[in-house]
């Protein structure tokens, strides 16, 4: 079994180091593991609520999938793509949105962070905080359900977070009654290492402290690591590894032998400058080949845009099924199954009516196709030893009509009975012809209910 491990990235900024090494690196790594099923998207809905300038954000999408595959993501073997191409997404996002306490909502951090500066200003708690913000979690929980992911990997702030889509997924499987969703675990990288900035902060581009990891080039790069700040000790004097954030940047890229030989440099005395120079070569034999593909990228955006519709085609042939499943669980089903009533007088007297034919295996086993009244087969029954357990499931399945639950898998569907997949549809050719299929079985499943 594989583990479906997925995450997110808002597209607001430009990756720096400090992204690379936290977040992107080992994502990469993780998704190229045979046990992990990875799912990397850019939250670009999320980005929307953190910035209204539309060059920013286009850029960012650009240069941040442009970032993952040139880090080393294989889009063939990983799920990636643009949250905002899964129009499943945000009507999942409704349907857990009704299903979501407000009073959750009152209390995630990063909304409450707003109201109490809002308070401490003397302002109106909610001034400028849009409903987007408020609503953060619920369009998270959304990314995360949709694909019944097992584990999320996330910085510390994102916590949160992750405990209310399964507190939002638990809430509504409890009111629909059944296990729709998977609940989510959050993943904290420990040993992934957190790489100070310019100023000796953690490197955030909320401190304007950070090093860039593509953008401006191999020139850009190092005049940034010119002017990480260093203590006032000369060439010659001895430096203290530990307290230098060149030393723990350095560590980040470098071997453990790496390490020990750059330490006992600044131990011996090696001027900042040239250290300076030693940690810019260290992350150039890293960083120069991905650049180059990085580059080669950026001016090809059609291709990106290409790998991110493939990706988007996977992803919605996993969320599409999940969202009909849960559209028909919550009762926004098709106009046919709404009149059962209706749909049975509709039908001629004594005409042609839905109808189970029963049979005999190979094997000698007991089965059922459940037909169309214009004879299409519309279901076909697991195998009974007895004959009569064949039959008794025949009549349950007329008592349910069109309350009997449907499973909606990515080209077919199962009716299931009591947690168990009893009958299963033909294989469809795609989406669309599923989703009528879906619409003529519960027709003909209220008119089975409805016969005498
Ligand atoms: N909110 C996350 C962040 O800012 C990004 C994100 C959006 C995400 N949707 C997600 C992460 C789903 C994990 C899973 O870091």
């Amino acid at each position: 079994m594989k583990t479906r491990v997925l995450t997110g990235i808002t597209t607001t900024g430009t990756p720096h180091l400090g992204n690379y090494v936290g977040a992107i690196r080992p994502a990469v790594a993780a998704s190229w593991r045979d046990d992990v099923d990875a799912f990397y998207f850019m939250a670009d809905y999320h980005a929307l609520i953190k910035s209204d300038n539309p060059e920013r954000i286009e850029r960012s999408r650009l240069e941040i999938a442009a970032t993952w595959l040139a880090a080393g993501l294989d889009p063939q073997k990983v799920t990636f793509y643009r949250q905002s191409d899964i129009p499943e997404i945000p009507e999942l996002t409704w349907f857990l949105t009704c299903v979501t306490a407000k009073g959750l909502l009152n209390r995630a951090h990063a909304y409450k962070a707003s109201v109490d500066k809002n308070t401490e200003a003397g302002e109106d708690p909610d001034a400028g905080i849009t409903a987007g913000l408020y609503m953060y979690p619920v369009l998270m929980a959304a990314d995360i359900l949709a694909f019944n992911a097992n584990k999320v990997p996330v910085g510390r702030d994102q916590i949160q977070h992750i405990e209310m889509a399964r507190d939002i997924a638990q809430r509504f499987n409890h009111i629909y009654g059944r296990e729709f969703f998977v609940l989510p675990e959050v993943v904290i990288e420990e040993q992934v290492a957190t790489l100070p900035g310019l100023d000796g902060r953690k490197m955030s581009k909320s401190y304007d402290n950070t090093i860039p990891l593509f953008a401006g080039g191999q020139k850009h790069l190092r005049e940034s690591i010119m002017r990480i700040v260093t203590d006032s000790r000369l060439p010659g004097e001895a430096k203290d590894p530990d307290s230098s954030s060149l030393f723990t940047i350095f560590r980040a890229f470098a071997s453990e032998a790496e390490s020990v030989a750059f330490r006992q440099a600044l131990v011996d005395g090696i001027g900042w400058g040239e250290a300076k120079q030693v940690l810019f070569e260290r992350i150039e034999v890293d960083v120069a080949p991905m650049r180059e593909s990085y580059d080669a990228l950026m001016a090809r955006p059609a291709v990106i845009e290409e790998i991110l519709q493939e990706g988007a085609k996977k992803a919605r042939a996993i969320a599409a099924p999940k969202v009909a499943e849960l559209r028909d669980a919550i009762g926004l089903r098709s106009g046919v199954a709404i009149a059962p009533q209706a749909a049975a007088k509709a039908a001629p007297k004594g005409g042609k009516a839905p109808r189970f034919a029963s049979f005999r295996d190979t094997d000698g086993s007991f089965r059922f196709r459940l037909f169309s009244a214009d004879g299409e087969e519309l279901l076909l029954s697991k195998s009974f030893a007895d004959p009569k357990a064949a039959g008794s499931l025949q009549k349950r399945i007329k008592e349910l009509g069109a309350a009997a639950v449907l499973q909606v898998q990515a080209l077919s569907m199962a009716l299931e009975l009591d947690g168990e997949h009893v009958a299963v549809t033909p294989t469809y050719t795609g989406e669309q012809a599923r989703d009528e299929a879906l619409t003529r079985l519960r027709g003909a499943l209220d008119q089975l209910a409805a016969q005498e």
